[in-house]
């Protein structure tokens, strides 16, 4: 039988339940993510299952991560579904702070990350978004006081962001990526594909193909350009608006110019109607 997890609503009652943990010697692995959890979410669940002795998921929508124009408001929120999925997994904590938990009246601290954070990626489309992601992450750390964090890697320059963090300010935890969880036509799952209609679900794949097409043809040997261009082509003619399809070193993110500068990672954002889907692959 499938037991609820504590939910934890307050910073006071988070914390008397993480010390509780601790003085059992229990090791923490936390997932951080913002609800309307699917199959990925649940992935990451497990992997964070098989690190510690614990595990806990934070659901929190962040406002500080999404610009004013952003789907904020619209943001899938799911919370019955949510626990019932963590109890299935038998998870033991869930930490749900409100608006007011995290940012209180007067809040006047943000982490401004830079590396991985200024690429010219999600950066340059969404100049908010790593700051806002950096200060609550950096904020659920020092909150549960994790021996690890779980982040999928389908935001792949927020998994680089999060690690560069944790690194640089000694934050003490393990940064853990976990692979992309995809539907049976390779579309990456993300809470974002509620909003795609049902035409639009069918030229989502896109992305994967397009992406597996361009590594191929870079492992084969073409110039990275051409394939590049080639998989930017498909992605144009289903019907994208493409904000990026680059091929970037998978560490640094910096440029590359040849399949010996790798490893190689392809990254992705695309718009489909109102819809805005990211995703990435290794070459
Ligand atoms: O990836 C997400 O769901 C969010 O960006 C995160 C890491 C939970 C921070 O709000």
């Amino acid at each position: 039988m499938s037991r609820s997890p504590l939910i934890a609503r307050t910073v006071p009652t988070l914390r008397r339940a993480i010390d509780n943990l601790r003085k059992r010697k229990a090791t923490i692995a936390l997932v951080p993510t913002m609800g309307a959890l699917h199959d990925g979410h649940v992935s990451l669940v497990r992997l964070a299952k098989r690190r510690a002795s614990r595990v806990v998921v934070s659901i929190f929508v962040n406002p500080t991560q999404f610009a004013p124009t952003e789907d904020f408001g619209a943001y899938p929120r799911t919370w019955k579904s949510d626990i019932a999925k963590l109890a299935a997994e038998d998870v033991d904590m869930v930490w749900h702070p409100g608006v007011e938990a995290m940012y209180p009246e007067g809040f006047a601290t943000r982490i401004a990350p830079e590396g991985p954070a200024l690429a010219g990626l999600e950066d340059r489309f969404r100049p908010h978004f790593f700051g806002g992601v950096a200060t609550v992450v950096g904020k659920l750390f020092t909150q549960c006081r994790p021996d690890f964090a779980i982040f999928g890697e389908k935001d792949f320059q927020q998994l680089r962001v999060v690690t560069q963090m944790a690194r640089d300010l000694d934050l003490g935890v393990k940064i853990i990526g976990s692979r992309t969880v995809r539907e049976r036509d390779g579309l990456a799952m993300s809470s974002r594909n509620v909003y795609l209609s049902p035409e639009e679900r069918q030229i989502a794949p896109t992305l994967y193909r397009a992406m597996k097409e361009s590594a191929r043809r870079i492992k084969a040997g073409d110039a990275i350009a051409s394939a590049m261009a080639g998989g930017a082509g498909l992605i144009a003619a289903a019907g994208f608006t493409l904000d990026y399809f680059e091929v970037r070193h998978a560490e640094t993110l910096g440029p590359v110019t040849s399949r010996k500068d790798g490893p190689l990672r392809i990254l992705v954002a695309a718009r489909l109607g109102s819809t805005r889907l990211i995703d990435n692959i290794a070459v």
